[in-house]
């Protein structure tokens, strides 16, 4: 059983392995987890292994993962390529202070694949892409203020952070400036100016007033949280537009949305990316992290020029990760790219599908192998259509657990990644699996 209504008493059944695990966490981690996005009711699913599409819990049960570590692992599990070239590596040194022929390797074939990327520098996390890419911008341009959209996450880089998950407002110009956590200095929301994705009137108003102060403005084209939205063609044209005339960068996050193109994601939407940040598949499963760009703006961090930035990393670039996502962005060519799209297509039409089939408020958005369901009747465009209530929030969740009984794995936000080993059978038992929950739970009546 995945759900219970109190923790284990004694005397009662035996408790799950999962069960036993979490009570021996909680005495070590707060909160008895390390990641916030772990979603549970009395205690989280733990696994022990993963094959292609699937994972394996402790107690022996098996999911489909759709999850695959928030649209990491674009392979799905063990992907023979990665494992091998990753073992291979460790026999020979996880990491060394020098560097090793395997950095340029996976640097070069980024180099060739994404047109906006002249030379790119490794790191270990998105979080840390973000933050160099951010200082970077700053050092180029000798000024430090950003614009990013209203509800989307970079990870834990302060400025990178506010107005995460702000209430939208639409009748201000302004969406509002939040802090993330508690005593985040005031000062870093004086440098953030707050942007409403997909508004072009109200962004060219705000664009109009701080444009000529900002050294960056951060950008997803299709931000994951806050809706999986991708930005309107129009909108993509004015950014690019704006930042030439006022000689601010563009910062491409594509450390989700790498894997909707061959080339990148900027080159998909037509952002004049100046520079790029990426992460999760380009380690084939390790941590890592890595900002890209045009070449005069990455000299920021050329130490034998005196580099403005200092960037390093005591585990950046190490040989493991790199040799890892070399194979992994190896194996992703064309048609693979390709395969991936037409399954995404099918994945999003089938659920459209089933709503119609239910008479139900269930959507969905996305692009390529990414789909994001929502409890609303139409697919939102803007972050204010997309935002949730409680009630709509609960109902994501219990629609998360729901799924999990049926042997589904998605990411708590209702985000839906998919793997090259995955087909339309895969697609067609998440379909059944969620007509099940919706019709067993009520859901989005
Ligand atoms: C768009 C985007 N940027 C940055 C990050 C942070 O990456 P990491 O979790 O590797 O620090 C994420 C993570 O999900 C992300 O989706």
């Amino acid at each position: 059983m995945i759900r219970t209504t109190q923790l284990h008493q004694p005397g009662s059944n035996p408790m799950t392995r999962s069960q036993q695990l979490f009570e021996r966490a909680r005495n070590v981690l707060p909160g008895g987890t390390t990641r916030a996005t772990i979603l549970f009711r009395d205690y989280p699913i733990y696994l022990t292994r993963g094959e292609g599409a699937r994972v394996f819990d402790e107690d022996g049960r098996s999911y489909i993962d759709f999850a695959n570590n928030f649209t990491t692992l674009i392979h799905g599990h063990g992907f023979a390529p990665v494992t091998e070239a990753a073992m291979a590596q460790l026999k020979l040194a996880s990491c060394f202070s020098n560097p090793t022929s395997s950095e340029i390797d996976l640097a070069e074939l980024i180099v060739e694949r994404v047109p906006s990327v002249e030379q790119i520098r490794f790191v270990n996390t998105g979080t840390e892409a973000v933050m160099f890419a951010i200082k970077a911008a700053r050092a180029f341009t000798g000024r430090h203020k950003i614009a990013k959209f209203e509800g989307a996450y970079h990870g834990a880089y302060d400025w990178a952070e506010v107005s995460e998950a702000a209430m939208p407002d639409e009748n201000n110009l302004s969406p509002p400036v939040v802090a993330n956590y508690a005593g985040m200095p005031p000062s870093v929301l004086d440098e953030v100016v707050v942007l409403p994705f997909n508004d072009l009137e109200r962004t060219r108003s705000i664009l109009a007033e701080h444009g000529r102060s900002l050294a960056a403005i951060l950008v997803d084209a299709m931000p994951s949280r806050p809706g999986l939205i991708p930005l309107k063609r129009e909108y993509v044209e004015f950014l690019n537009e704006v930042a030439r005339a006022n000689d601010t960068l563009i910062i491409s996050d594509e450390v989700l949305n790498f894997r909707l193109d061959y080339h990148g994601a900027a080159e998909r939407f037509g952002l004049r990316a100046d520079l790029t940040t990426l992460g999760k598949i380009i380690g084939g499963g390790l941590p890592v992290g890595a900002i890209g760009g045009r070449k005069d703006v990455m000299q920021v961090f050329d130490a034998s020029r005196g580099s403005l930035v200092t960037q390093g990393g005591t585990f950046s670039a190490n040989p493991v990760s790199m040799v890892a996502g070399r194979a992994s962005l190896g194996a992703l060519d064309r048609p693979a790219f390709e395969r991936l799209e037409a399954l995404g297509d099918y994945a999003r039409e089938s659920i459209e599908a089933l709503s119609r089939k239910l008479g139900c408020t269930l959507s969905a958005t996305g692009l390529g192998s990414l789909v994001r369901l929502h409890p609303k009747a139409f697919a939102p465009t803007t972050y204010a259509q997309f935002f949730q209530s409680p009630a709509q929030k609960q109902t994501m969740r219990d629609l998360h657990f729901a799924l999990l009984e049926r042997g589904i794995l998605i990411s708590n936000t209702g985000l839906i990644a998919l793997s090259t080993p995955m087909n339309e059978t895969h697609i067609d038992a998440l379909t059944a699996q969620l007509e099940s929950a919706i019709v067993a739970g009520g859901f989005f009546q």
